[in-house]
C-alpha cells in the first residue's frame, strides 16, 4: 500500500508576527536549519519521501527554502490553494497527489514520535483515522480528543471552552487516514480538519483510533514556544545534531568571532558568521542565528535572526529580534519583545 505524506504549510503564522510577515512559519530558522527541516527527518525515519506541501501563505518563499527536497533526499510537491482553504480543505484539495493512505502533519510541530509505530496500530486497528494525542496541562489551545477504554476515539473538540475540557489529551497535529475517507470533505471551500472531518468521521462510525505519544512534543506557534524550541534543543531535551562545535554547555559555529573578553555560559548558540565583541555576555537560552553582531551588550533567553546588530551595554532578554536589527547602545529589550526585520531601536530606549 502506498503512503504518502502531506505537511500543512498554509498558515499566515499569526502568533509569531512579526517574524512571520515575511517568512512563513514553517521555514523560520530553529538553530542551524529552517524548521520543515525537523518534519522531513521524521517522515523520512519512517521511509515516507513523497511528501506534498499544502501551501498557500508566500509559498515561493517555503519553494525557494527547500526547492524539489533533493538535498533532503525526499520528493516534494507543492500543492497550492489560491485562497487558504483551512486545515481539511487544503488535505482535500492535495487528494489527487496522494495513495491510499496518507499521513497529515501540521507544519508547526516539533515531536520524537515513532510514526513507524503509528502505522503499524493503524494497519492493526484497521482504522479509517488515527491521531496522536499527546498531555498538556491546558487543552483550551488545542484541539481536545476524547478516547473509550479500547482507545477509539468518541469526541473531537478543537479550542474547548473550560467547561468542556474533560481530559487533558489533545490532537498532537499528526494523523494517518485512509484516503477514501476524504470523501467526508467538502471540495474547493474552506473546511476544517478538526471542527469538520473528524466530528463527522466519528458520527459515521467509522473507527477513528488514539495513538498517544508521551514523548517531546511542542508547537512552536506562539512566541513564547518559539523560544522555548531553542532552550529544549540546546539543552539536548529534543536530541538534535547542532551543526556547531561544542563550547562549554553552548554551541558555536566555526565561522563566528569570539572575542577572548566575552563571557558566554548555559545552553547557547552563535550561529555562522556571527561576531561577539569584548566585554558581551551571551546567556543560558540564546541563539544568535546567523551575521548577528553583538558589541559589549548581553543576550539572555533571547532569538536574535540574521544580519542584526546590538550596541554597547544593551541588555536584551526574553526577546526575539528577527532580521536587519538594529538595537543601540545602552537600550534594554525586554521580556515580551518582538522586533521586526529592520526595526531600529535608537540609544538608551527601553522597549516592555
Ligand atoms: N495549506 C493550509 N491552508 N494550511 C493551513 C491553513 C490553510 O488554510 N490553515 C492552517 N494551516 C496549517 C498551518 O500552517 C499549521 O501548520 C497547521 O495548519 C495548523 O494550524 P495552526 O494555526 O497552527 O493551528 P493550531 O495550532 O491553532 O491548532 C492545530 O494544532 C494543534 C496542535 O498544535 C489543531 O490541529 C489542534 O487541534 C491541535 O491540537
Ligand atoms: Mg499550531
Amino acid at each position: 500500500m502506498k503512503t504518502s505524506a502531506i505537511i500543512l504549510v498554509g498558515g499566515e503564522g499569526t502568533r509569531l508576527r512579526p517574524l512571520t510577515l515575511d517568512l512563513p512559519k514553517p521555514v523560520v530558522p530553529v538553530l542551524d536549519r529552517p524548521f520543515l527541516k525537523f518534519q522531513l527527518d521524521l517522515l523520512r525515519k519512517a521511509s515516507i519521501t513523497d511528501i506534498v506541501l499544502c501551501v498557500a501563505f508566500r509559498p515561493e518563499r517555503i519553494r525557494a527554502v527547500l526547492g524539489d527536497g533533493h538535498a533532503d533526499s525526499v520528493q516534494l510537491t507543492y500543492v497550492l490553494e489560491e485562497t487558504p482553504l483551512g486545515t481539511g480543505g487544503a488535505v482535500k484539495n492535495a487528494e489527487g497527489a496522494l495513495g491510499e493512505r496518507v499521513v497529515v502533519m501540521n507544519g508547526d510541530v516539533l515531536a520524537d514520535m515513532d510514526l513507524g509505530a503509528i502505522l503499524k496500530m493503524h494497519g492493526e486497528t484497521r482504522a479509517a483515522a488515527t491521531i496522536v494525542l499527546h498531555p498538556v496541562d491546558n487543552p483550551s489551545a488545542y484541539g481536545l480528543v476524547e478516547t473509550d477504554q479500547t482507545g477509539r476515539v468518541t469526541r473531537f473538540v478543537e479550542k474547548p471552552k473550560p467547561e468542556e475540557i474533560t481530559t487533558n489529551r489533545i490532537n498532537a497535529g499528526l494523523y494517518v487516514l485512509e484516503t477514501r475517507t476524504l470523501s467526508l470533505m467538502p471540495k474547493g471551500v474552506p473546511y476544517s480538519i478538526e471542527r469538520g472531518y473528524f466530528p463527522a468521521l466519528i458520527a459515521s462510525g467509522e473507527r477513528v483510533q488514539a495513538f498517544t505519544h508521551e514523548g517531546y512534543w511542542i508547537d512552536i506557534g506562539t512566541h513564547q514556544k518559539y523560544l522555548q524550541v531553542h532552550l529544549d534543543l540546546l539543552s539536548g531535551r529534543f536530541p538534535h545534531e547542532i551543526q556547531a562545535s561544542r563550547r562549554g554547555s553552548g554551541y558555536a559555529h566555526e565561522t563566528a568571532v569570539i572575542d577572548p573578553a566575552a563571557v558566554l555560559e548555559g545552553h547557547f548558540y552563535v550561529g555562522p558568521g556571527c561576531q561577539v565583541g569584548a566585554g558581551s555576555r551571551i546567556e543560558d537560552g540564546s541563539a544568535l542565528i546567523s551575521n548577528v553582531r553583538v558589541q559589549g551588550a548581553t543576550i539572555r533567553q533571547s532569538v536574535v535572526w540574521g544580519d542584526t546588530e546590538i550596541g554597547g551595554g544593551s541588555l536584551v532578554e526574553g526577546a526575539l529580534l528577527s532580521n536587519r536589527v538594529r538595537v543601540g547602545r545602552h537600550c534594554h529589550v525586554g521580556r515580551g519583545s518582538a522586533l521586526g526585520d529592520g526595526v531600529v531601536i535608537s540609544d538608551h530606549s527601553r522597549t516592555s
